[in-house]
């Protein structure tokens, strides 16, 4: 098992779009790479609601380990809570295991061969992010944020946590969810050297997530994130 590449895609803010933007972003990039998306919203995990997961994963022994095998949809490999848990069952855990979830999901998935593994972030700034900087060694990070002071208030949150672990942040992306004007923020995150790779504006069919639909902001945002990475 490889992974060439592990971004994960977060804000403290809640609700700006973390899940559905990085299901398009693997919808889009999975028609010429080996792409899997790593659920780290214990409490809350949707991509296998976006993705109509409803099977459950087997697993496989290996060295007396019990693995998880992805399961595959539209050519992404999945690990989420989300298959194990019933669906109207909440995760009531502490900290600590959640973040020993995280890492489980992380290193007890049998990845086939990725070139991009997204996580896809919680909402906050607490111990899913704490476990997935400091314990996984994530290439680099998106910032998801949306055109609103309070939502870019929480991404520069997330921005300071990140640089506290010295990861890399690729950019940020600015989800039009409401009004599709683009922002008047841009000063804040140029003064502050973040990479802009682009917009997505309000979709039904986002809204609706429907996984034949890939839209022509996503595949612009995937490709300035493909020329992004080659950069480095
Ligand atoms: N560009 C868009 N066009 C239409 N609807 C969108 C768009 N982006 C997000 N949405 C919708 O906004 C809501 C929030 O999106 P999503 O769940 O992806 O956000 P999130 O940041 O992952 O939320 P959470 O913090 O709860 O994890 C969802 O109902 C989703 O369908
Ligand atoms: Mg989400």
């Amino acid at each position: 098992m490889s992974i060439k590449k592990i971004i994960a895609i977060g804000s403290a803010k809640g609700g700006v779009g973390k899940s559905s933007i990085t299901a398009s972003i693997a919808l889009h990039l999975a028609k010429n790479y080996s792409v899997g998306i790593l659920d780290a919203d214990i409490y809350g995990p949707n991509q296998h609601l976006l993705f109509d997961i409803i099977e459950k994963p087997s697993f496989t022994k290996s060295n007396e380990r019990k693995l998880l095998n992805p399961i595959i949809k539209k050519n992404i490999q999945f690990s989420s809570v989300g298959f194990l848990l019933e669906e109207e069952k909440p995760a009531m855990w502490r900290g600590p295991i959640l973040s020993s979830t995280i890492k489980q999901l992380f290193y007890s998935t049998q990845w086939n061969d990725l070139d991009f593994l997204f996580i896809d972030m919680p909402p906050g700034t607490g111990d899913a992010y704490l476990t997935v900087l400091k314990d996984i060694n994530i290439d680099d990070f998106i910032l998801v944020t949306s055109n609103n002071k309070l939502s870019i208030s929480d991404s520069l949150k997330t921005l300071t946590m990140i640089k506290k672990f010295n990861t890399n942040v690729l950019g940020y992306i600015e989800n039009n969810l409401i009004a599709n004007t683009q922002s008047k923020n841009k000063n804040i995150f140029n003064s502050k050297k973040i990479n802009y790779l682009g917009f997505v504006n309000f979709d039904s069919k986002i809204y609706n997530f429907d996984t034949n639909y890939i839209s022509d902001d996503i595949i612009a945002l995937s490709e300035k994130i493909l020329s992004t990475i080659n950069k480095i």
